[in-house]
């Protein structure tokens, strides 16, 4: 019984690396740029919490909020501090903070939430100053911030506990702010701070525990045939009304006011009368509750119609992990506001209330609606003159029937692996005289995904590590104008530029990263930044939506490495692939290279295990990748083995090559397998960037290798009872592997193959096996993007049970 459940817990694991392997094509990052120290870092020692970010481009600095803290940073360089003041709790207020039981050292001190520019010199900064949110008035001139001590009260304008969202918005003198304006943080409100003051209604049905992500401004009376006013957009999730669920089931929304609104003259006395809300939808591949918005970036065009908001989304439920982006064009989220039917509440039984459509006449003007040239021809001319019947309409009815579906009728991008958490967008002028929209993504692991869709086709360009430590990016801020982005984090602030286009240095590479930042030009023979070339270049080459590297010129032969072979002794053949897209492909004498009792290919390169006479020969390591329905190959390493007429094996005479010294046994590789360090002279072969790195990683995978060695007799034993069709695994591998062909009929033969190979004895397969030794930490991509559920979790488990998880993920 416990061999029975060993081997269940092992097919389960090889389940999932199957279905992740499925999926790769939707969710994985071309390439991997790890963590480099050459970012731009700004933080300071003892100061936690960079959240909170204002570009001055005219004042040349970037203002930065943190605990306590506020910065102005070069923003060429924000390494370079031009000035900073602290802005600390009193000791009485901390008291009186921890006196209500908030945390003294967490929650009872001042993150600053709020920066906004008011004028040239003068900033609006809000902090939640232990509880008690408080905002003032700061300059920066000559060099010097300073912060004038006015303490003006910051109820309604920032939340009174730092882990709440927030969001808040400066037009004009006016500040738009959501949050919640007590300290229990019950009493949610919309709220606009200026001479006429307006907020939203206590009312559940207006928000209800709603978090609060992203506002912007919208100058929609700009060239407006109707009159319209200017408008405020503001996205958050909330506790749906409109579903029937015994739970409570979150939906996310966008909502929006008028600039112009002053409130209603009897109802709505002080409220807006233009508060409208839509669920906004973006459904997931797989069934599940509807995802909650995260993050929102309007990309803004010179037609505000053509505006689009980029909205990142992650699941309701912590047992998935796929996170998407949704667009959503202006004119769709308008239309929905100005021509959408209402819903209505309606009681179904005493005191349960369903909401439905409603059927019934509209007042005139519409509920709503900002005043336009229909209501000024009604000679109403602000919306104190509206009348009652249109405002108790839309004060019990602020919710649209339908929601308001993505651009693209569904995501732009699904990624599966660490949640997604923030989003700025770049416009990007390409060789081909097009725009394209680069999306910039942080995670919660401190990456940055950068992303374009082209006609369709997600594609992830690269993905880069900005944190050493995996920490959540808590906010995003991209400067076009600069090409620079800038991130926060509790840790530090990062600066980085929109695109290294250095890092590719072939044409090939240069052309298949479909970088629109990036082209090769034939003559420098380098991949350059397209903002670089001069106008009217002809000599540069782009192929963003296809990939076609036709018209590179032909690679140069790489040339043989020389490997001696000892016998017996283990061979270690380093071979990196530019690309995470491609698959290596090893050849020995025309012959093609699988893991076995005596290969094992693994990320960095060919394991000859205990090698012989016959072994020796010229090893190719091809990477063979899939672009658009065409292949690419490449060789990327050749060695020549020969053997070695010297001292007998084991003797500590080896040569310098990556020929491994000892016997076999796994502790002793484990330690003494050499790193990838490569003789002098061909480093240019193997990928001198990554090198550093990847010694670590390649040690950690021989061990690996080895260690899986022990797993393959028990593979076998899983493949007998597989081809008996015992398990009801096998069933499950299948379908999902069906469904998804359904899904991407192009990729079906790639991914059949790729199957195939796993159930067998692919080097995928054998990993997992590590992750009872301790190894699960290995990250075989940097990025977490291969969980391997440790096995003593697991083993608590019945082994269907876990497989019936897996299902649901
Ligand atoms: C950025 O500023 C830091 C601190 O002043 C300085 O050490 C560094 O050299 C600067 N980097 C560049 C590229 O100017
Ligand atoms: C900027 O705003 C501040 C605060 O409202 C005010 O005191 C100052 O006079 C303004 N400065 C200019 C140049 O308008
Ligand atoms: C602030 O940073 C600390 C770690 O430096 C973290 O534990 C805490 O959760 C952060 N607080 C907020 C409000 O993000
Ligand atoms: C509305 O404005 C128009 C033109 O500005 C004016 O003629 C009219 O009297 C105003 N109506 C009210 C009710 O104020
Ligand atoms: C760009 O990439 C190259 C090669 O990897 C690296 O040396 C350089 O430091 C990078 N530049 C920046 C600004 O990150
Ligand atoms: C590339 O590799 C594939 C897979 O081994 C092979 O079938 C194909 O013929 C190769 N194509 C070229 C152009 O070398
Ligand atoms: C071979 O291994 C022994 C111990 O296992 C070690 O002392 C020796 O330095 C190694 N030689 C080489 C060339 O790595």
């Amino acid at each position: 019984m416990s061999l029975l459940s060993a081997l269940s817990i092992i097919c389960g694991l090889m389940l999932h690396v199957s279905c992740s392997a499925l999926n790769n094509r939707y969710c994985v990052p071309r390439k991997t740029v790890p963590y480099q120290n050459e970012l731009k870092l700004f933080r300071e020692e003892g100061i936690s919490n960079y959240s909170t970010m204002l570009m001055r481009d005219e004042l040349g600095v970037l203002l930065l909020g943190a605990r306590e803290a506020i910065y102005a940073l070069d923003i060429n360089n924000i390494s370079d501090r031009k000035s900073a003041v602290y802005w600390r709790v009193t000791e009485e207020k901390q008291m009186e903070c921890t006196y209500k039981g908030k945390h003294a050292e967490v929650e009872c001190r001042n993150y600053i939430r709020t920066l906004h520019r008011v004028n040239d010199t003068a900033m609006y900064v809000c902090g939640t100053n232990a509880f008690s949110p408080t905002c003032d008035y700061m300059t920066f001139a000559n060099g010097q911030l300073r912060l004038l001590g006015k303490q003006e009260e910051g109820k309604g304008k920032c939340p009174f506990d730092p882990f709440q969202r927030y969001s808040s918005l400066m037009v004009g003198n006016d500040l738009y702010s959501a949050t919640s304006i007590n300290f229990l943080g019950s009493e949610p409100v919309v709220l606009r701070s200026s001479n006429l003051a307006l907020r939203t209604e206590f009312k559940s049905s207006w928000l209800s525990e709603p978090n609060f992500v992203y506002m912007d401004f919208v100058g929609e009376s700009f060239d407006s045939s109707d009159g319209d006013d200017d408008k405020v957009y503001l996205f958050f999730s909330e506790n749906a009304m409109e579903y029937d669920f015994y739970s409570k089931v979150a939906v996310s929304r966008v909502a929006r006011v008028c600039k112009e609104d002053m409130g209603g003259q009897r109802t709505l006395q002080r409220k807006w009368t233009s508060f409208l809300k839509a669920r906004l939808d973006c459904s997931l591949p797989e069934p599940s509750l509807p995802p909650i918005v995260q993050d929102v970036f309007l990309l803004k065009h010179e037609d505000w119609r053509k505006s689009v908001f980029y909205a990142v989304f992650t699941p309701q439920s912590s047992l998935s992990q796929v996170s998407a982006v949704c667009a959503y064009s202006m004119s769709a989220i308008r239309d929905t506001f100005n021509e959408g039917k209402f819903k209505t509440p309606v009681a179904v039984e005493t005191s349960h209330v369903k909401w439905v459509m409603y059927t019934g006449e509209v007042p005139v003007p519409r509920p709503g609606a900002c005043i336009n040239n229909v209501a000024r021809k009604m000679g109403m001319n602000r919306s104190l003159d509206l009348p009652d019947k249109t405002l108790q309409f839309i004060r019990d009815r602020p919710l649209m029937d339908e929601a308001v579906r993505p651009l693209t009728g569904g995501p732009l991008l699904v990624k599966r692996g660490a949640l997604l958490t923030r989003i700025v967008v770049d416009h990007v002028l390409a060789l081909d005289g097009q725009r394209y929209a680069v999306m910039f993504i942080g995670t919660e692991n401190g990456y940055v995904q950068k992303a374009v869709n082209y006609g369709g086709e997600m594609f992830i360009i690269e993905e880069i590590q900005l944190y050493e430590n995996p920490e959540p990016i808590s906010i995003l801020r991209l400067s076009s104008s600069k090409g620079q982005l800038y991130a926060g984090s509790q840790f530090g602030a990062i600066q980085m530029p929109v695109s290294n286009c250095s890092r590719y240095n072939t044409c090939v590479d240069c052309i298949l990263a479909r970088d629109p930042y990036c082209a090769w030009d034939f003559s420098t023979e380098q991949c350059s930044s397209v903002s670089s070339l001069p106008p009217s270049s002809n000599t540069a080459m782009q192929s963003l939506k296809e990939g076609d590297i036709s018209q590179c010129p032909q690679p140069e032969l790489v040339a043989a490495v020389d490997v001696t072979l000892v016998p017996e002794n283990n061979i270690q053949l380093p071979c990196q692939l530019h690309s995470n897209l491609a698959q290596v492909l090893w050849r020995f004498s025309d012959q093609t290279l699988h893991s076995n009792h005596k290969y094992y290919i693994y990320n960095g390169g060919l394991l000859i295990l205990s090698a012989s006479e016959s072994d020796a020969g010229l090893y190719t390591c091809d990477s063979v990748e899939q672009m658009n329905g065409r292949t690419y190959n490449r060789t990327m390493a050749v060695y020549r083995l020969q053997l070695y007429f010297g001292p007998a094996a084991g003797e500590s005479t080896t040569p310098g090559n990556e020929v491994s010294n000892s016997s076999g046994s796994v502790h002793a590789l484990n330690t003494a397998a050499p790193g990838t360090g490569p003789n002098e002279g061909n480093e240019d072969l193997l990928h001198p960037e990554t090198q550093s790195d990847s010694g670590r990683v390649t040690r950690l995978e021989v061990a690996v290798a080895l260690l899986s060695l022990l797993c393959l007799s028990l593979m076998g034993v899983i493949f007998w009872i597989w081809s008996r069709g015992r398990w009801e695994c096998l069933k499950f591998a299948k379908s999902s592997g069906e469904s998804e062909a359904k899904r991407q009929s192009g990729e079906y033969m790639h991914i059949q193959n790729r199957t195939s190979e796993i159930k067998l004895l692919g080097p995928e397969s054998v990993r997992p096996c590590s992750a009872n030794n301790n190894h699960s930490a290995v990250d075989f991509k940097g990025n977490g993007e291969h969980h391997f559920t440790p096995m003593a979790n697991i083993s608590s488990l019945d082994g269907l049970g876990y497989i019936n998880d897996e299902s649901e993920i």
